[in-house]
């Protein structure tokens, strides 16, 4: 059952601190800085690594491949319904890596079956035992989030998101003390976002705008665009999700004081600084900015509400605030009596093409 929840969402969103224990549970060895994923032992080849996904999950491959290229290793995410429609490049040497929570989605199967029948090495990054995905492959890491009964991806988003940061562990050369020690921190992290979000009232205050926008860079990109979706899928609000940079080239046009911007800045770096000159011109068009930020008072002097997220490094961050904006799709789509857990047009597994 819901056990107390209005909604199994909602229900799914506070499980994450326990889902992320178990997707961790067993892998990580602190003292060495390893990471031990027993299903991949047999895994051979280490790149390039192109990564296939739809949705939420697609967004997850983004920051998974972010995570590698970081640690210097090609890696490359497509859309798994574009990937053969791209004619992408794929041979013997190449790692594909499907990631899917439910293991049945149809474009992300096909996108499977052709790296195969290429020859290419494939690894299925899953929820399911079991499921078409993991027979499909060579080699099936489960991301171990427990059932997910909300048509909305929520916990199995961030299980994706620590489990993509292991396997980018066991594919790059290295120490991964600091990743380790990282990942070891988000699970209390995320604890202290469901008990002091403030996200139920900044919903209040926006659910009637006309559109909403989501703004990171780096690390915060994919979060940004997840944020959007899961405000789409549940609310039917507009919502968009951009690279901050490019606001300026275009989408700018749509800013006013109706549409309420979330800028993701985390982290002390120039990204997060160059984040900050893009919500000030933001700011200049009067929308109403929320800041999600781990303390930045730079951003912070310029929004007008704050979500708070523990300061972290950047895997961290992208769960915490992720996290945020989960609550804020669900409070606003709560407010606008949207049937949240089985929203229109969505099923839990698409298995069309
Ligand atoms: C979003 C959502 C969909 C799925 C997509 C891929 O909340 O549920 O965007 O993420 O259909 O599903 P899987 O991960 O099962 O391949």
């Amino acid at each position: 059952g819901k056990s107390g929840y209005d909604h199994y969402m909602l229900k799914e969103i506070h499980e994450q601190p326990t889902a992320l224990r178990q997707c961790l549970r067993g892998r990580v060895d602190e003292l060495t800085g390893t990471v031990t994923l027993e299903e991949l032992d047999a895994l051979e080849s280490s790149s390039p690594v192109q990564f296939v996904a739809c949705g939420t999950s697609y967004h997850a491959a983004l920051f998974g491949a972010t995570l590698l290229r970081d640690r210097g290793v090609p890696a490359q995410s497509f859309l798994a319904s574009e990937y053969s429609t791209d004619r992408i490049p794929v041979d013997p040497s190449t790692l594909v890596v499907g990631v899917t929570q439910s293991g049945e989605t149809a474009d992300t199967m096909r996108a499977l079956r052709e790296a195969n029948r290429a020859g290419a090495e494939t690894v299925a990054v899953t929820n399911t035992v079991g499921s078409s995905a993991a027979r499909e492959c060579d080699h099936a890491l489960y991301i171990r989030a427990g059932p997910e009964i909300g048509v909305a991806a929520t916990k199995t988003f961030a299980s994706q998101q620590v489990a993509l940061t292991l396997l980018a562990c066991r594919l790059s050369n290295g120490s991964c003390h600091g990743v380790i020690r990282a990942l070891r921190d988000v699970p209390d992290q995320v604890q202290t976002v469901l008990d002091t979000s403030q996200a139920t009232e900044i919903a209040a205050e926006y659910a009637e705008s006309d559109a909403f926008f989501f703004i990171g860079r780096g690390y915060q990109y994919p979060v940004a665009l997840e944020g959007a979706l899961k405000l789409k899928e549940i609310s039917y609000r507009h919502a968009e999700g951009f690279a901050a940079g490019e606001l300026k080239h275009g989408p700018l046009a749509l800013v006013t004081e109706e549409t309420p911007v979330f800028a993701l800045v985390t982290g002390d770096d120039e990204q997060a600084r160059k984040t900050v000159s893009n919500v000030k011109e933001v700011e200049a068009r009067d929308a109403p900015v929320v800041a999600v930020t781990d303390g930045r008072t730079d951003v912070e002097r310029y929004a007008d509400h704050v979500l708070e997220v523990p300061a972290s490094n950047e895997i961290g961050a992208a769960v915490t605030a992720n996290v945020q904006l989960q609550l804020l799709a669900y409070w606003v789509a709560h407010r606008l009596g949207r049937s949240i857990d089985k929203p229109r047009h969505l099923a839990k597994s698409v298995t069309v093409e």
